[in-house]
């Protein structure tokens, strides 16, 4: 972990997810919207950063950093805002959301428009690594965010970016591998990969996948000397991800706690106000 601020932030943002509370504030609140492959997460904040509350709702609506539902993921979001309005007893104006890295001005404008249709008002749009790196305090280093669907890396040099790229594999991917290993169907396989008790027999079959984007991030370092890999997203999840892309890279490889909710509450820190 990068250090025990960040620690403390992350626990916190997850217990308030996990028990649907929400934190006492005061003043102004920001909202970060992550519009994930996997997951929709909004993110609540106050002025000093600090979790007021948060939510997360399986996405269908996002392919590869790309909306393709326009209707229901503006659905979703406004649903997951009256939920949340509800939860800190305010009306929740100002958002920011976050792209993958790569994407392009025309797919930014949409992912812009759902959150505005949704009704916040959009006031800053960062990169997803970025967004993560902020709540790292890291200002030097590779962010690599293995989400639902795509592997998204950007490298930090004295907190700004320099490279950054975006592949398609991701936690979906695992599933796939695993679901046709098992004779299981994708939901079924999706619940064993998340089962803590299965956790090395899944780990032996998802292997590969992660091999494989342990090799995409080598590839993208090549010609950086970037001595450390920050590891976020739900699907770098398994204790043995780490020691994967350690092998792979030569690098020194830190993986989150709780990387699931790391990107989106950087996402609401980013918010401009
Ligand atoms: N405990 C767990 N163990 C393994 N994988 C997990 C676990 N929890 C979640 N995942 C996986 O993490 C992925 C979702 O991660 P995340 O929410 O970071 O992705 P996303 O932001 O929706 O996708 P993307 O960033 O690619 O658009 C899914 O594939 C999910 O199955
Ligand atoms: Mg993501």
């Amino acid at each position: 972990m990068a250090n025990a601020d960040s620690e403390k932030l992350l626990l916190e943002f997850a217990r308030l997810v996990r028990e649907e509370a929400c934190n006492p504030y005061s003043g102004d609140l920001k909202v970060g919207v992550d519009l994930g492959t996997a997951n929709i997460a909004l993110a609540v904040v106050d002025s000093k950063n600090n979790p007021v509350a948060g939510i997360t709702y399986p996405s269908t609506v996002v392919r590869d950093g790309v909306v393709v539902d326009y209707p229901t993921a503006t659905r979703v979001v406004k649903q997951l805002k009256a939920q949340l309005e509800q939860r800190v007893g305010r009306v929740l104006t100002y958002a920011a959301t976050a792209i993958p890295p790569g994407i392009s001005a025309g797919n930014t404008k949409v992912m812009t428009n759902v959150v505005e249709s949704a009704g916040f008002t959009v006031t800053n749009v960062v990169d997803e690594p970025v967004a993560a790196a902020s709540v790292l305090k890291i200002r030097n280093g590779a962010v690599v965010d293995v989400g639902g669907g795509t592997t998204g890396m950007s490298i930090l040099r004295n907190g700004k970016v320099i490279f950054s790229d975006d592949q398609p594999t991701g936690g979906t991917h695992m599933t796939l591998v695993l679901a046709g290993g098992l004779g299981v169907s994708f939901a079924q396989a999706d619940e064993i990969k998340k089962d803590p008790a299965r956790e090395q027999e899944v780990f032996a079959m998802v292997k590969p996948v992660v091999e494989k984007m342990a090799c995409i991030v080598d590839g993208w370092l090549q010609q950086y000397a970037t001595k450390k890999i920050y590891l976020v997203g739900g699907a770098s999840h398994f204790e043995q991800f780490s020691s994967v892309f350690a092998k792979q890279t030569g690098r020194q490889v830190i993986r989150s706690i709780e990387p699931l909710f790391v990107t989106p509450l950087g996402i609401a820190f980013s918010v401009r106000r």
